[in-house]
């Protein structure tokens, strides 16, 4: 089987290293990819928003499944448009896609077919947003309707801030296509859990817990997620079931009798509260970073799981992970999540992976020469296996050590949850 994964960011670099273990796989190419991709396939360069230019790649390479990493190629369509070639694409169609590309199609979506989520409204006027937030009260959460690359949604503590957060998200009020939901603060603990799905059946993949905050201590503004570890405790096999049951076969189902059948991963964002799961949001692709994480305990064929779920025949069982846990530290440019220094120089990578389970997975990095720079917020995604959460932050601790760049940052705390249960249980 040849196979494009199409992306360049750390996300894209684990799913790469994972296809690259495969027997089943021939050719393997990550395209636009990234240093680090470049290690383990071939990368081409190629516009992932002109569909015209993938689908040329895919004929020149005779590639027979395309794995699709980021959002925005799916909501734009890019699987109907290769479904349409005849090439195979996992991924969802750009109706299904709206589970993500719509925060008010996906809180309907849940009215529609009983999944519990935060209670909400929708608004296309700023002045009936702000009279719904006085209504309500805070902490009240305000979030744009589209894609927004994670700066769409505002966690508002007092109602001044949400309405605040109702004019920087609704700028031109009453215009067509922009919309805000408004919706009820939940309280709990996050988690992010995914599941393949085929169009008819899915199946739990695994599940992790991400930290937003660019700050130790879950502080400051949010980011696309600072580090990641899996499995989460509180993920129990009990819960995961009634996720399943829950969350994740109704939207299987409901997407099916629309007529718009869900085939890829979804990955729903949970918030687990007192009363049980709820949903904060859904994606339809894999997560950044929490896929550097769970990629690392997988035992089974990737690729052929995709194709699986690809071509509507995911297999009854679900897919093995190792007992062992797996944590990934971001390491980011200074300046993110606002602009970004670029172009400082990363060394001792190849240190840092010189010890046992740990691997380095680049996101936003370029090659000059003998030389790995910085280009991007979130630039490398430093990974480390162990027998416990505690046991695979240190060591991922110990390879950031090595690395070398003063151009750069991470969190010190990732894991802290589960580390504190683990020392709760240990003394
Ligand atoms: P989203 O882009 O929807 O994932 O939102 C970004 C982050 O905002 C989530 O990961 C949560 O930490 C937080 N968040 C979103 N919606 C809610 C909510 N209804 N209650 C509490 N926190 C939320
Ligand atoms: N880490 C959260 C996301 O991928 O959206």
């Amino acid at each position: 089987m040849n196979v494009l994964i199409l992306g360049s960011g750390g996300r894209e670099h684990a799913l790469a290293r994972a296809c690259a273990r495969s027997r089943e796989v021939g050719k393997l190419i990550v395209a636009p990819g990234n240093p680090g991709c470049a290690a383990v396939a071939r990368t081409r360069a190629v516009d992932l928003m002109d569909h015209g230019q993938v689908i040329a790649l895919c004929r020149q390479e005779e590639i027979d499944l395309v794995v699709v990493g980021p959002e925005a190629p799916l909501v734009a369509g890019i699987v109907d448009d290769l479904a349409r070639e005849g090439i195979a694409c996992f991924g969802p169609s750009r109706a299904a896609a709206q589970l993500e590309g719509s925060k008010g199609f996906a809180k309907d979506f849940c009215r529609e077919f009983g999944i519990r989520t935060a209670e909400y409204s929708r608004f296309r006027n700023r002045e009936d947003a702000r009279a719904y937030i006085r209504d309500r009260g805070a902490p009240i959460v305000v979030k744009a309707d589209g894609l927004a690359a994670g700066k769409g949604v505002v966690v508002a503590a007092t109602i001044e801030e949400a309405e605040a957060a109702v004019d920087t998200l609704l700028p031109d009020s009453g215009s067509a296509g922009a919309g805000l939901v408004v919706e009820e603060f939940l309280d709990g603990e996050e988690v992010s859990f995914f599941a393949l799905c085929d169009g008819a059946a899915a199946t739990p993949f695994a599940s992790a817990q991400d930290h937003k905050r660019v700050g130790e201590g879950d502080t400051g503004p949010n980011t696309g997620g600072m580090g990641a570890y899996s499995p989460p405790p509180i993920m129990t096999p009990e819960m995961s079931d009634r996720v399943m049951r829950e969350i994740v076969m109704p939207t299987v189902r409901g997407m099916a009798v629309r007529g718009t059948p869900f085939r890829g991963v979804l990955f729903a964002g949970l918030m687990i509260g007192k009363d049980g799961p709820k949903l904060i949001e859904f994606n339809v692709r894999f997560g950044d970073p929490e896929t550097e994480a769970i990629i690392e305990r997988l035992t089974d064929d990737l690729p052929r799981l995709l194709e699986a779920s690809a071509k509507g025949a995911l297999p009854r069982i679900a897919p093995h992970f190792s007992a062992d846990a797996a944590l990934t530290v971001v390491m980011a440019a200074r300046g993110y999540p606002g602009e970004p220094l670029r172009g400082t120089r990363i060394s001792g990578i190849e240190q840092a992976e010189r010890m046992p389970g740990v691997v380095v997975l680049q996101a936003g990095t370029r090659r000059e020469g003998d030389a790995i720079l910085a280009d991007g917020g979130r630039v490398l995604a430093v990974t480390a296996l162990g027998r416990t959460v505690s046991e695979a932050q240190s060591r991922a601790y110990s390879a950031v050590d090595r690395i070398d760049w003063p151009g750069g940052f991470c969190r010190r705390d990732i894991g802290w949850r589960a580390v504190a249960r683990e020392r709760g249980h240990n003394s």
